[in-house]
């Protein structure tokens, strides 16, 4: 049943989790340096909510100066980067903060790295001249607060930058893009609007699920995934009908913090390749566009391992009913598809923006950019099955 019988087991981020965690800051730094430039929203919700004011008094009492950037927007792109890399380089700043989303996590470690190598962050994008990250130096020390439970960035060692002049939305992998130290509170998640805790949660969901149908999974990742699902399915709907369910946020945290593992470790498939896609053409939000495409592609592509999709129809709900792995797998679709219904995520991807225009890019640029993750499938696709898939799912 398991894909692979050789592999790694590596997750180098010391995470410290749980109720009001985002305390133990000054311990998390200790020994990082004295000097932290962080990276934050804009859009004033961690000012707001108290948080950012936490964070900069934490620091302070430990003894250490913080530089603060709310210039963090959904999908942070590579001129961003560049410019904040360049001012950085001139500061010496011993460590980087993502306090945020995904984007603001993704941003620091962007520039962690960025900086240290004095370049362009093209540089390493593909179509870049490094886009395998070759021989580049580490990044700074890198310390990630989460505020949504949905990219699992706090565990992986990817960053995901547009590159806006092609709608391109890749991601940039490098082992010391690992955060040093994560702090999980989900106490720092309270105050997410419905809509964004769909969306995250659903993100979390299909880190795990895809993971599970990967060719990159291994006994280790399943194992995680199949936990990470399970307190989705158990908790998202709680969180997202009642913001202020600290059991429901705490076990949604948690399951965004496992789910980066598979993520980072068995690689996802075309759902995050082509909502990537989708993503840098309309801007849409990521979680949003994997609920989009999910259900299409299961429908695609359960033939390829009937085991695998009937177990996922089963972590989502379906009763086994003694139907067969095949008579489950081709229901894994329509079963995810009711889940995602349950946090108003049953959607389409033209509901997004996406246009019978667009298909052939998105498609392409699903090979183009994210070849990894194409090459995960349990099915081998070409670019017409990818625009299959999005045309399913429109
Ligand atoms: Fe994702």
């Amino acid at each position: 049943m398991t894909a692979v019988d050789t592999f790694e087991v590596y997750a180098p981020t010391r995470v410290m989790f749980g109720r009001g965690s985002v305390t133990r800051l000054p311990e998390a730094v200790s020994g990082l340096g004295k000097k932290a430039l962080l990276f934050t929203y804009g859009d004033d919700s961690m000012r707001a909510s108290g948080t950012l004011d936490k964070v900069t008094d934490l620091l302070v009492q430990a003894g250490v100066s913080v530089t603060v950037d709310e210039g963090v927007e959904p999908n942070p792109d590579s001129e961003y980067v560049d410019r904040m890399s360049q001012s950085a380089r001139k500061e010496d700043y011993s460590f980087v903060i993502g306090l945020g989303g995904g984007s603001a996590i993704d941003v620091a470690k962007a520039v962690a790295i960025v900086s240290v190598n004095k370049t362009s962050v093209l540089e390493y994008l593909p179509g870049g001249k490094n886009p395998f990250m070759e021989g580049v130096k580490n990044a700074l020390p890198i310390v990630a607060i989460p505020t949504t439970a949905g990219t699992g960035s706090e565990v992986t060692h990817i960053a995901v930058i547009s590159d806006r002049r092609h709608h391109y939305k890749p991601g940039m992998v490098h082992s010391s893009l690992y955060p040093t130290v994560s702090i999980v509170d989900p106490e720092l998640m309270l105050t997410v609007p419905p809509g964004v805790t769909a969306s995250t949660g659903a993100d979390v969901l299909f880190h795990a699920m895809e993971a599970y149908i990967s060719r990159g999974a291994n006994p280790w990742t399943d194992m995680i995934a199949r936990e990470a699902i399970r307190l989705t399915v158990e908790n998202l709907e709680k969180a997202y009908r009642n913001g202020s369910d600290i059991k429901a946020r705490t076990n949604m945290a948690w399951a965004c913090t496992l789910a980066g593992i598979p993520l980072d470790q068995a690689n996802v498939v075309a759902i995050h390749a082509l909502g990537q896609g989708i993503s840098g053409h309309t801007n849409a939000a990521h979680g949003s566009t994997m609920a989009a495409l999910g259900p299409a592609y299961l429908r695609y592509t359960y033939k390829a391992n009937p085991a695998r999709y009937a177990q996922v129809a089963e972590w989502l709900g379906e009763p086994r009913d003694g139907s067969s792995d095949m008579e489950l797998a081709e229901k894994s679709s329509e079963t995810l598809r009711k889940f995602l219904a349950r946090v108003d995520l049953d959607i389409t991807a033209s509901s997004l923006g996406v246009t019978e225009e667009m298909i052939p890019a998105i498609a392409k640029e699903a090979f183009l950019l994210l070849q990894p993750l194409m090459d995960c499938c349990l099915v081998e696709l070409s670019e017409k099955d990818a625009q299959e898939i999005v045309r399913m799912s429109m």
